[in-house]
C-alpha cells in the first residue's frame, strides 16, 4: 500500500526511520503514517488538508487546542530571556519559584512543596521514590511495595509501567517487576455482581485490597496508586464512597495514597483535580499534561510536608536528595505552564468544563438512548466514555475479532472526528476551550460514526 510513495517523501522517510510509540510496526509499514500538518483551535489538519476535530485533545492533553498564541508568545518570551537553566545545586529563575508556589496553592497540599520534573511516567516514578524515602526515614524501610489497580495507566517508564494495570505494557518486557502488586478496578458496570449494589461493591473492593495487604504483609507495602477516574483503562468512575473507604484501609495499614492526576487535573473533570471529583486526600499528586496543556514537556509533583520533612530529615547529615532530570523545572516549561494556568483561571475552567461537559453528556446520553449498541455512557466534566455492546441487556461484549471500537475510531476519522476507543470503550477528552456549537459538533459527528459501525456490524453478522 505504502510502495508508491517517493522515496524522498516525509512518509516514506518515516517509514523508513521512525519507531513510533504504541504502533504496530508491520501494520504501520503497510499504511504508512497519518501527517499532521497544523492546528486551529480544537482542530487539527492533515497533509491533504482534511480537517479533523481532536476530540482526545491529542493524547487528553491538549487542553487548550493546538495554537493557542499566548502559549507561544510565553515560550519566546521566556527563550529569549533564559533559555534553559536547570534547578540542581540550588539554583532556579522566577517563573520555576513561582509556579511552585501556585501548585501548592491550586492542589490544596497547604505546606507542601512542588518538585519538577518533565513527563507524566518521570512523576509518578517521583512519587513512588519520595515513598521509600518516607517509610525509609521513619524506621520502616520494607514498605517498598506500591499497589495498583487493574486497568490503570500511569505511564512507559519501567516502575511506571509496573503500575500499569494494562497487559499490553507488559507482555514485551517481562513486567511487572516484582513489588508491584494490583487489585480490582472499580468498575461498577464491567465488576459490579449481578444483584450486588453499590456499597455491597465497595465493601467487597475494601475486603480484596485488605486481604492483597494481609498476604503480603503490610510491613511490605509503602504505597497505593491511583487515577481519581482511570483514563486510558476506559475512563472508569468509581462509586461515590470508594476512595473515602479505600482510604481507611490505606491509613490503618500505614500506606500512602499517590495521586495520578495525569489526566483528570486542571479542569478535566469539573474540578481543578480529579481528587475533588471522587473524594481523594492524596499524600502526593502527579501532574502533567493539562499543566502546559502539553506546549512544553513538563510534569510535577505537589507533595504533603510530611513527605518534603522525611527528605529533609534523610539528608540532615549532608548529602542531596539523589534525583532530578535535566529539565526539572525548564524555565519554558515553567513559563508556558503558568500562562496556560493564568489562561484557565480567566476562562473560569472549572464552570466552563462543567457546562460543557454536561451539554456533551446528554448528547450523548440521547444518541446511546437511540442506539442498539451504546451499554453505557460515563464519565465527569469532559472526560466521557461510551461502551458499546453486543447486547444491552446482558452487557455482553462484541467478539473480538470484530475489532467493533477500532472500526469506530475508522469510521469516526472518515468523518473528521478524532476519538480513541479503549477496547469498546469509544473515549472523549476534548480540548477544554470548546463551545457549545463544537460539542454538538463532536455529538453528531458521533452519532453518524456510530451508525456506520452499526452498519457495518449487521453487514459481520
Ligand atoms: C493517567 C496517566 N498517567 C501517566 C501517564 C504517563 O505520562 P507520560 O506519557 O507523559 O509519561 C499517562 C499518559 O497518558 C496517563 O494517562
Amino acid at each position: 500500500m505504502t510502495q508508491h510513495l517517493r522515496s524522498n517523501s516525509i512518509a516514506h522517510r518515516d517509514i523508513e526511520f521512525h519507531l513510533h510509540s504504541q504502533t504496530n510496526p508491520a501494520l504501520f509499514e503497510e499504511r504508512g503514517p497519518v501527517i499532521v500538518t497544523r492546528g486551529e483551535g480544537i482542530r487539527v489538519y492533515d497533509a491533504n488538508g482534511k480537517a479533523y476535530i481532536d476530540a482526545m485533545a491529542g493524547l487528553w492533553c491538549a487542553s487548550l487546542g493546538f495554537s493557542n498564541a499566548r502559549l507561544a508568545a510565553a515560550a519566546t518570551r521566556q527563550y529569549a530571556q533564559l533559555g534553559f537553566y536547570h534547578t540542581f545545586f540550588q539554583r532556579t529563575h522566577e517563573p520555576a519559584a513561582l509556579l511552585a508556589e501556585k501548585l501548592v496553592q491550586l492542589t490544596g497540599m497547604t505546606g507542601g512543596k512542588t518538585y519538577f520534573a518533565t513527563s507524566g511516567s518521570e512523576a509518578n516514578e517521583t512519587m513512588v521514590k519520595l515513598a521509600w524515602v518516607y517509610h525509609t526515614v521513619r524506621g520502616k524501610p520494607t514498605k517498598r511495595k506500591v499497589i495498583a489497580r487493574d486497568r490503570a495507566f500511569h505511564g512507559s517508564t519501567i516502575a511506571a509501567a509496573s503500575m500499569c494495570g494494562l497487559e499490553f505494557m507488559h507482555r514485551e518486557f517481562g513486567l511487572p517487576l516484582p513489588g508491584f502488586l494490583h487489585t480490582l478496578c472499580p468498575s461498577p458496570y464491567r465488576g459490579m455482581l449481578d444483584g450486588e449494589g453499590e456499597t455491597a461493591f465497595v465493601e467487597r473492593l475494601a475486603a480484596e485490597l485488605e486481604r492483597l495487604i494481609l498476604s503480603e504483609g503490610p510491613d511490605t507495602i509503602g504505597a497505593f496508586i491511583a487515577e481519581p477516574i482511570h483514563a486510558g483503562g476506559g475512563i472508569i468512575v468509581p462509586p461515590k464512597a470508594y476512595f473515602a473507604r479505600i482510604q481507611e484501609i490505606l491509613r490503618k495499614y500505614d500506606i500512602l495514597c499517590l495521586d495520578d492526576e495525569i489526566v483528570c487535573g486542571f479542569g478535566r473533570t469539573g474540578n481543578w483535580f480529579g481528587k475533588e471529583t471522587v473524594g481523594m486526600a492524596p499524600d502526593m499528586m502527579a501532574l502533567a499534561k493539562g499543566l502546559s496543556s502539553s506546549y512544553f514537556p513538563i510534569s510535577a509533583v505537589v507533595v504533603a510536608p510530611k513527605i518534603y520533612e522525611a527528605v529533609r530529615e534523610f539528608n540532615k547529615e549532608g548529602g542531596s536528595f539523589g534525583h532530578g532530570f535535566t529539565n526539572s523545572g525548564h524555565p519554558v516549561g515553567v513559563a508556558v505552564a503558568l500562562e496556560t494556568l493564568k489562561i484557565y483561571e480567566e476562562m473560569d475552567v472549572v464552570e466552563h468544563v462543567r457546562r460543557m461537559g454536561s451539554h456533551l453528556r446528554s448528547r450523548f446520553e440521547e444518541i446511546g438512548a437511540a442506539s442498539p449498541i451504546v451499554g453505557e455512557v460515563r464519565g465527569a466534566g469532559l472526560m466521557l466514555g461510551i461502551e458499546i455492546v453486543a447486547d444491552k441487556e446482558t452487557r455482553r461484549p462484541f467478539a473480538p475479532g470484530l475489532q467493533a471500537g477500532l472500526t469506530f475510531d475508522r469510521i469516526a476519522y472518515e468523518n473528521g472526528l478524532v476519538a480513541r476507543c479503549m477496547g469498546d470503550v469509544l473515549g472523549f477528552s476534548p480540548p477544554l476551550i470548546v463551545s457549545d456549537q463544537d460539542v454538538d459538533e463532536i455529538a453528531d459527528r458521533c452519532a453518524a460514526s456510530l451508525q456506520g459501525l452499526e452498519a457495518y456490524l449487521r453487514q459481520a453478522a
